[in-house]
């Protein structure tokens, strides 16, 4: 069974409170968004292989570690995703981007393609799909089919707030994927918001409610 990996740094838990208040605006919410995000980018990096090569030092030649292993790709999920995107990136300035959009069907609730653009030797790179909110996992879990059925094998998940329904349906569904959060909830509601999350992602990302 794959991990959950709570990301319980301090300021990451400190920046969410902010990023659940329901006073914070717009723009306060996008920055701080960005900010965990980059946290997370730190977390979620911590067990990349590395490799010794030589460095020459003012003083002495010696060896230092440099990242060895699988290129990166960030995988962020449409629209929501695309908020904690740069903030990965600032760490993570050379891996490549694929976006993935879905909507629910409104008939079967099933997750519909809509947009699917990755990099060419997407299957070579370690992905990590990127969606602020785990709620009922049904979006997850589709990205995640999107990209197996590309070839990718190394996929972790990254999240702010999980719901532990849909942290239990990817699991089921994907157990080889790790998944990050930087919080675990405590249920749905029964219109499908994560409580007590944080609203709406998308909508107070981009200030459309
Ligand atoms: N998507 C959101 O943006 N918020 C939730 O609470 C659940 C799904």
């Amino acid at each position: 069974m794959a991990k959950l990996v709570i990301c319980d740094h301090p300021l990451i838990q400190h920046k969410l409170t902010f990023i659940r208040d329901v006073q914070t605006n717009t723009k306060d919410f996008r920055e701080l968004v960005d900010e965990v995000a980059t946290l997370m980018a730190y977390e979620i990096t911590r067990d990349i292989p590395l490799e010794s090569i030589p460095v020459e030092t003012p003083v002495i030649k010696t060896e230092g570690k440099v990242i060895s292993g699988r290129m990166l790709g960030l995988i962020p999920i449409l629209r929501a995703g695309l908020g904690m995107l740069d903030g990965v990136l600032k760490l993570l300035p050379a891996a490549k981007v694929g976006h993935v959009g879905l909507f629910r069907d409104p008939e079967t609730f099933q997750p519909v393609e809509y947009y699917v653009k990755l990099p060419t030797d997407v299957q070579e790179r370690e992905l990590i799909v990127i969606d602020p909110m785990l709620a009922t996992g049904g979006s997850a879990i589709a990205a995640i089919d999107v990209l197996k059925k590309r070839g990718c094998t190394q996929i972790k998940m990254m999240n702010l707030i999980a719901a532990p329904e849909g942290v239990k349906a990817v699991q089921d569904a994907h157990p080889d994927v790790d998944i990050y959060v930087a919080a675990l909830d405590e249920k749905l509601d029964e219109h499908g918001y994560i409580v007590p999350g944080l609203g709406d992602a998308g909508d107070r990302l981009y200030g459309t409610k």
